[in-house]
């Protein structure tokens, strides 16, 4: 049985196809406010479930809450803000009690019914949540670009949105995973976030897990990231060629997970295993430096904030590796709670190193990527680069 979704209901805000119509009329009426793709996919996630508790954008009272304490209002556990901003001027323009119709590009993609308008502190919500003010950090510079005044209510949306190309066959909600992991009779699911291209790291902490629970859930995030993140399309080619040839089919669900990325780090671990439990997962995968970016957090922060949670609050169990590597004396992964070997043995890569190798038109080690995954990698750096 998976785990009971965040708050006991998964929340459902998506216009029904008897109700669209009308209300893709009506929105077409409705004061506009412009949206950013980051609002789009929160707007998605909140409609099919994955941010249950949460119907709509947060008001004054759970922000605040969020912020300071990691907690809604209501007591339940949350680590993120989620919200959705306006200018003053369209804010001032709008009155609380109406429905505005969120808009991106030219169309209406949800309404909003708006309880609340609220002025917020960007530095003090980047200080505690991403836990530095540098608009450097990638989640707070998107943080900084956010208009003035927080717009908050339930919403209803008014179609899901539809993913590029290959992704649309991996886009299942909540509920749909849930479904599927029912009918592989999974009782345990270790749920695995990843926003890199895989590596034997990867597979290794996963496949550790997979020794003790019944299934796998992977789930690449593919909305907004890091321009230099490798794009999703490439790394969904990449865990295609992985499972094929080394994961058992049967153990191993691969889906789609629509949130842009934060780069919270400790903050962002806590959101990602509360979404995964939303997806049913039961235990959730925490390595080194989860969901960090340069040097903004300590290699285990996002390891030790689940401390700070009361024994069972989160609903979803942490599952804490320490920084894996390949060891050539061990012959293979390992960790320094398991290997004694001096730094010289093992192989460690990072992102930058990798893609320069590929720019280079080298592959990476076998004892860094699997082959099949370092040809993808290779094909889409030609695409994307091909000789004049
Ligand atoms: S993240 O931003 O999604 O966390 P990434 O895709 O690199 O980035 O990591 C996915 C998961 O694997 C995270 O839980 C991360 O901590 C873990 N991880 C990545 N590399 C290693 C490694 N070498 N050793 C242990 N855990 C790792």
């Amino acid at each position: 049985m998976s785990a009971q979704p965040h708050g006991g209901v998964l929340v459902n805000r998506l216009a029904s196809e008897a109700e669209r119509p009308a209300l893709l009329d009506r929105a077409r009426t409705l004061p506009r406010v412009p949206i950013t793709a980051r609002t789009l996919s929160d707007l998605e996630l909140i409609a099919m479930g994955g941010f249950s508790p949460l119907r709509g954008f947060l008001g004054s009272a759970d922000y605040h809450e969020v912020v300071e304490h990691m907690h809604l209002a209501n007591g339940l556990a949350w680590s993120i803000p989620v919200t959705c901003s306006a200018t003053a001027e369209l804010a001032d323009s709008l009155r609380e009690g109406q429905t505005v119709a969120l808009v991106l590009g030219a169309e209406p993609v949800a309404v909003l019914e708006l309880e609340e308008r609220y002025r917020y502190d960007k530095q003090r919500e980047a200080t505690q949540v991403y836990r530095t003010a540098d608009e450097a950090h990638p989640g707070v510079q998107a943080l900084y670009q956010q208009a003035e005044v927080l717009l908050a209510g339930p919403i209803t949306l008014l179609r899901r949105p539809q993913l590029a190309g290959p992704l649309e066959a991996y886009h299942l909600d909540p509920a749909k995973v849930r479904k599927l992991l029912a009918e592989r009779g999974w009782r345990t699911v270790v749920g695995f976030q990843t926003r890199n291209p895989v590596h034997r790291a990867h597979e290794y902490i996963q496949k550790c897990a997979m020794e003790i629970f019944d299934g796998l859930l992977l789930h690449p995030l593919v909305g907004e990231t890091k321009s230099d993140d490798v794009p999703a399309d490439v790394r969904m080619r990449c865990y295609e060629a992985l499972i094929k040839d080394y994961y058992p089919a049967d153990r191993v669900l691969l889906a789609i997970n629509p949130a842009a990325m934060r780069y919270a780090g400790p903050r962002e671990a806590i959101f990602h295993a509360l979404v995964r439990k939303n997806y049913g997962c039961t235990h959730f995968i925490v390595g080194r430096d989860h969901a960090g970016v340069g040097n903004y957090y300590g290699t285990y922060d996002a390891q030790r904030i689940f401390e700070e949670f009361a024994d069972g609050e989160l609903g979803i169990t942490p599952l804490c590796f320490e920084n894996t590597f390949y060891c050539r004396r061990c012959g293979g992964m390992a960790s320094t709670k398991t290997c004694p070997h001096p730094a010289e043995a093992r192989v460690s890569l990072s992102g930058t190193e990798v893609r320069a190798l590929l720019q280079r038109g080298e592959l990476p080690a076998v004892e860094y990527t699997r082959p099949e995954v370092a040809q993808v990698l290779s094909d889409s750096m030609r695409s994307a680069h091909p000789n004049p």
